[in-house]
């Protein structure tokens, strides 16, 4: 029997394992491609979504990483069998290490459950000799390396330059108290913090002596100021927020002892406006915190301003018995500078990200899109908002307005720095346009291969089968009972993605050909977007981007 026949046969046997039903032989296909070492390697694979949909068709284990010749409508599938060390170690830092050594690194700073037989108060453990701690320094920095490589499941832009910032790391610097208020203390960076303000009041369009913000510590503490400063203005109001907003939201409702009510989220993620109607007349006479999400943390989902703000009016809610704020953690820099036609005919809501609209607050994280080196973010509101909150404190000699005292001034140098290296809007405008094409290449990718995947309007996360714990953790995936999500941006290229979903693709099959199951997470993201895709008003193009 001659080799071609041999693989093929294998193949057919295997996908009959896997997927319980025999393949035809004929939707085998076959190719023959040049090896690493010179040689020749035949390569097979089968039309995933043609041979039942739930088998994964890896099956060349021994082949080396190389794109397959694919058939139409699904390709191949080819396996690297050294891939995996390739995409374990394969980092800017390091291209020859064994498995072993990236996974004795990873290992090495993991946090351990079991610390041993110590349970005692002694410190002298934590001592390390002179040559231990510049080892153990410089190990970490290798394991961040590999780290940063393998991340894709957090809205975290991982590419900023920070050399610039290292003489700056030498002070203590601090912006203590309201940021338009010099406090003795004189290690600050409130020029750099003004400025931030500055820019993102622009885009967020209030006036310059309108608006009142600072450089906070991350989108959620952005999300508590704004509530807090909603029950300030509405002491008896009730906040109303999507079952699919970010656990910090209702979490501010129960820390400022405000009731919370959760309203139903449509499929996509966005808001269920007719069960938002339904839980304000249930409300009745109370006023109403609403926190909108301009992007959820799951799915990517935008509320729409004008459907909330015209349920409110019908139910005779006006602006003295409302607040609104909007949770832009990750998409308050990203809508304002997405072109319409990335939005696909439908750019009304680019444009709600805007006091002109209305809002009373806005958040963001500084981590997420802008890419600053550490947790930070910037929340914008309205001068008289803040004037019911702050107090005096004759020893900071500033005013108490935030949530924090202490205030990391490295961040607001961090994110000025960030804004200058992109060119202000313009960089913006290119990063987000980047990421809304690579978010289509990979949507595009993984349909290819018959995965069921969604991508939101207005959004670069994609939401697709949930895949086994390893490819969860080497990709530091964000995952969500049966989906799991890889946020693209700026620092997600397409080569990065496609290393990604042939990993993937090898953990699934490899899952599957132990006997794994395959999530159905059609419940989760719509039938029309698990195979056989069929265009729906929420799915994107499938095609991969140019
Ligand atoms: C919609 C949304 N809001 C708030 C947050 C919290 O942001 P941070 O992690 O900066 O606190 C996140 C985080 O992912 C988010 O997705």
């Amino acid at each position: 029997m001659s080799l071609v026949q041999d693989v093929v046969d294998s193949v057919a046997h295997q996908c009959a394992r896997v997927v319980g039903q025999v393949v035809p032989k004929s939707m085998i296909t076959t190719a023959k491609v040049a090896n690493e070492e010179g040689g020749t390697q035949l390569l097979t694979g089968i039309g995933i979504g043609l041979a039942v949909a739930g088998a994964y068709a890896y099956m060349n284990k021994a082949a080396p990483a190389v794109a397959a010749t694919a058939p139409a409508p699904f390709s191949p599938v080819v396996v690297a069998g050294k891939k995996d060390v390739e995409t374990e170690a394969k980092t800017e830092a390091s291209s020859t290490l064994s498995l072993a050594t990236v996974r004795e690194r990873r290992n090495r700073f993991a946090v351990q459950i079991n610390r041993g037989d110590d349970t005692g108060y002694q410190c002298s453990h934590f001592l390390r000799s002179g040559g231990e701690v510049e080892e153990m320094l410089e190990q970490y920095e290798l394991y961040l390396k590999d780290r940063t490589y393998h991340h894709l499941g957090y809205p975290y832009n991982l590419e900023f330059k920070g050399e610039i910032l290292a003489p700056f790391l030498q002070f203590s610097i601090n912006n203590l108290g309201d940021p338009f208020v010099e406090s003795n203390y004189g290690v600050h960076s409130r020029k750099f913090e003004l400025e931030v303000l500055d820019f993102f009041a622009a885009i967020w369009k209030i006036p310059r002596d309108e608006f009142w913000g600072y450089t906070t510590t991350c989108g959620t503490e952005g999300n508590l100021l704004s509530i807090i400063y909603g029950r300030e203005k509405l002491p008896d109001a009730v906040l109303y927020c999507s079952k699919d907003s970010h656990y910090s939201v209702p979490k501010a409702g129960n820390l400022f002892r405000i009731p919370v009510v959760l309203v139903e989220s449509q499929m996509s993620g966005e808001m269920d406006y007719d069960d938002f109607r339904k839980k304000l007349k249930e409300n009745a006479g109370k006023p109403a915190i609403v926190s909108i999400n301009i992007g959820t943390t799951v799915k990517g989902a935008v509320d729409s301003l004008a459907e909330v703000k015209s349920a409110l009016a019908d139910n005779d809610f006006t602006a003295e018995n409302t607040f609104i704020h909007c949770d832009g953690a990750l998409a308050g820099l990203l809508l304002p500078f997405a072109g319409e036609s990335e939005v696909a005919n439908s750019a009304s809501r680019l444009f709600q990200v805007s006091f002109e609209k209305g809002v009373d607050t806005i958040s963001v994280s500084g981590h997420k899109m802008l890419g600053c080196p550490m947790p930070c973010g910037v929340v914008i509101t309205k001068k008289q908002h803040m004037k019911r909150f702050a107090k005096t404190v004759e020893y900071l000699n500033s005013t108490d307005t935030t949530i924090m005292g202490s205030r990391n001034g490295q961040a607001s140098i961090a994110m000025w720095v960030a804004l200058q290296q992109k060119d202000g809007i313009e960089g913006l405008k290119a990063d987000v346009s980047l990421c809304f094409r690579n978010a289509r290449y990979l949507l595009g990718i993984l349909r290819e291969a018959g995965v069921s995947s969604f991508l939101n309007k207005y959004s670069t996360t994609v939401v697709f089968e949930r895949p086994p714990p390893a490819c969860v953790k080497r990709w530091q995936l964000a995952c969500t009972g049966n989906i799991a999500h890889v946020v693209v941006m700026p620092s997600c290229d397409q080569a990065k993605l496609k290393a990604f979903v042939d990993d993937y693709l090898q953990c699934m099959t490899e899952h599957a050909l132990a006997g794994g199951g395959r999530p159905d997470i059609a419940g989760e993201i719509g039938a029309e977007n698990c195979p056989p895709f069929t265009p729906s008003k929420h799915s994107r193009s499938t095609s991969p981007a140019p």
